[in-house]
C-alpha cells in the first residue's frame, strides 16, 4: 500500500517548492521508510532545483534529513523500525571503494546522489507519485529526498543513532559539515605545529574550523567577505581572520605564517580566482585542498610550471572521504562537548516556512536553515 504524506515538489526547472500531497511508493529491499522529522538546506538544493546540475522532474529535494524508521525493505541490516537516524549520502555499496569502507569514491557516486537512482531491484520506477495529477515524482536524491513528512530511503543514505539524539540541531552533519571536518579528521591529519587556512565560512568552512579549532592547530586562518562570520570564527578558534576583498590579503597570510604561507588550504567557496589565492597562500609543499566547487568545466587557475618548481600539493575531495556511519557518530560526539556547535549557524523553520528560510540562506543573512516536518 502506498504511503500517503507530504513533500515539497518542484514541478520544473526554476519552478518554486510547493508542499504537496504524494503517495509514496514501499521501500524495496534495500530501501528505509523514514518519518522526517527535519532536514538542512544546502545551496546545492537550491543549484539542482535552478538546473545547475541536471536532474529529473517533477522533484523532491532535500539531503541533510534525520528522522526515525517506519519501516524496513526486507534486505536492510543497518537499521529496523523504531530507530532514530540521521540521513547522509548515498552509495552502491559493491564497488571496490564502498566494499573497501571508503564509500566516499563509489564508483556510481553522481548516479546515486544526483541521478536519482534508487535500488537496482526497483529499475527507474519513481519513488512517489503526486496525488493531485497521478504524476511520478522523482525522489532519491542523495538516496533521501527528504524535504518531505516522509522519505523512502536508500538503506546506504543511513546512520543509526541513539534514541534521544537532537534529530532538528544534527541534521545538517550529513553533508557540507562532514565535508569540512572531514578534509581535516580524514584526509590531512595534520600536527598541531601544522597552520591552515579556510577560504569561504559555510557550512563546510564552520565544520572545517571547529575540526581545525578540536585539534588544536596553532595557526588557523580564516578568509571570508562577511565580517560577522569571521567575528564568530574568531570566537571558536580561529586564530587570525582576513577579509577576502582586502587587497594585503596574502601579504597578511604570509605574516602569520613565518613569511612562507601555510602548511594547508581549504578552498570552501567555490570561487575560481579563490583557489588561485589558496594555491598562492600555502608554502612549498604545501597542500591545497578544494571542497568548494564551481560546477563542471571550470580549469585549475594555476601554473604547471610553479606547481612543479614550488611541490605543492592540490586535491580535491568530496563528502570529507567520510564513511557516514562512522564518521557522523564522532562529529556528535563532537558536538555533545561543544566542539562542533552546529547550533550556533542554524536556524529552525517550520515546513511552511520554506521560502523565508531559503531566502535567509541566500542574502548570507544565515548559514544553516534547518527545515522541520
Ligand atoms: N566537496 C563536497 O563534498 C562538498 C560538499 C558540500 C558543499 N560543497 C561545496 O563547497 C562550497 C561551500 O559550500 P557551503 O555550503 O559552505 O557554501 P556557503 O555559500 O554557505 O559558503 C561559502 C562562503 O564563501 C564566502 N565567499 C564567497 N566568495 C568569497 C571570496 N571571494 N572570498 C572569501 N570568501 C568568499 C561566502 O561569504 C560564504 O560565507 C560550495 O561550492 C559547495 O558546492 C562541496
Ligand atoms: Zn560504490
Ligand atoms: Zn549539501
Amino acid at each position: 500500500m502506498p504511503r500517503r504524506t507530504q513533500a515539497l515538489v518542484v514541478q520544473h526547472v526554476s519552478a518554486p517548492a510547493v508542499l504537496a500531497d504524494i503517495d509514496l511508493a514501499e521501500p524495496r529491499p534495500n530501501e528505509v521508510l523514514v518519518r522526517i522529522t527535519a532536514c538542512g538546506l544546502c545551496h546545492t538544493d537550491h543549484l539542482v532545483q535552478h538546473g545547475g546540475i541536471p536532474s529529473a522532474f517533477p522533484s523532491i529535494f532535500g539531503h541533510e534529513g534525520a528522522g526515525e524508521v517506519e519501516a524496513v525493505g526486507s534486505a536492510v541490516k543497518r537499521v529496523q523500525k523504531g530507530d532514530s537516524v540521521l540521513l547522509s549520502y548515498a552509495t552502491c555499496g559493491e564497488c571496490p571503494y564502498c566494499t573497501a569502507d571508503r564509500p566516499a569514491g563509489c564508483a556510481r557516486f553522481f548516479e546515486k546522489n544526483f541521478g536519482r537512482a534508487r535500488d537496482a531491484a526497483v529499475g527507474d520506477e519513481p519513488v512517489a507519485r503526486a496525488v493531485e495529477t497521478g504524476e511520478p515524482v522523482y525522489g532519491s536524491f542523495f538516496g533521501q529526498s527528504a524535504f518531505a513528512r516522509h522519505a523512502v530511503v536508500s538503506e546506504s543514505s543511513v546512520v543509526k543513532v541513539p534514541q534521544g539524539t537532537d534529530l532538528v540541531q544534527l541534521a545538517p552533519l550529513g553533508c557540507g559539515l562532514q565535508s569540512g571536518a572531514g578534509v581535516l579528521l580524514n584526509q590531512l591529519k595534520p600536527s598541531r605545529e601544522d597552520s591552515v587556512i579556510i577560504f569561504g565560512l559555510g557550512a563546510v568552512g564552520f565544520g572545517a574550523l571547529w575540526a581545525a579549532a578540536h585539534l588544536q592547530l596553532r595557526t588557523i586562518i580564516v578568509v571570508d567577505l562577511v565580517s560577522t562570520r569571521l567575528d564568530l570564527a574568531l570566537a571558536q578558534g580561529a586564530t587570525h581572520a582576513f577579509s577576502g576583498a582586502s587587497p594585503t590579503l596574502l601579504a597578511d597570510i604570509r605574516a602569520a605564517t613565518s613569511g612562507i604561507g601555510a602548511r594547508f588550504a581549504i578552498e570552501a567557496t567555490g570561487v575560481e580566482r579563490v583557489l588561485k589565492s589558496a594555491w598562492d597562500a600555502v608554502c612549498n609543499f604545501g597542500h591545497v585542498v578544494s571542497v568548494g566547487n564551481p560546477g563542471p568545466g571550470v580549469k585549475a587557475p594555476f601554473d604547471i610550471n610553479d606547481h612543479v618548481n614550488q611541490s605543492k600539493t592540490w586535491s580535491g575531495l568530496v563528502e570529507g572521504a567520510s564513511n557516514p556511519p562512522i564518521f557522523i557518530p564522532q562529529l556528535m560526539q563532537l558536538y555533545e562537548q561543544g566542539a562542533f556547535p552546529v547550533d550556533t549557524i542554524s536556524r529552525v523553520y517550520p515546513v511552511e516556512q520554506y521560502e523565508e528560510a531559503l531566502a535567509a540562506m541566500k542574502s548570507g543573512e544565515l548559514i544553516k536553515p534547518i527545515i522541520t516536518f
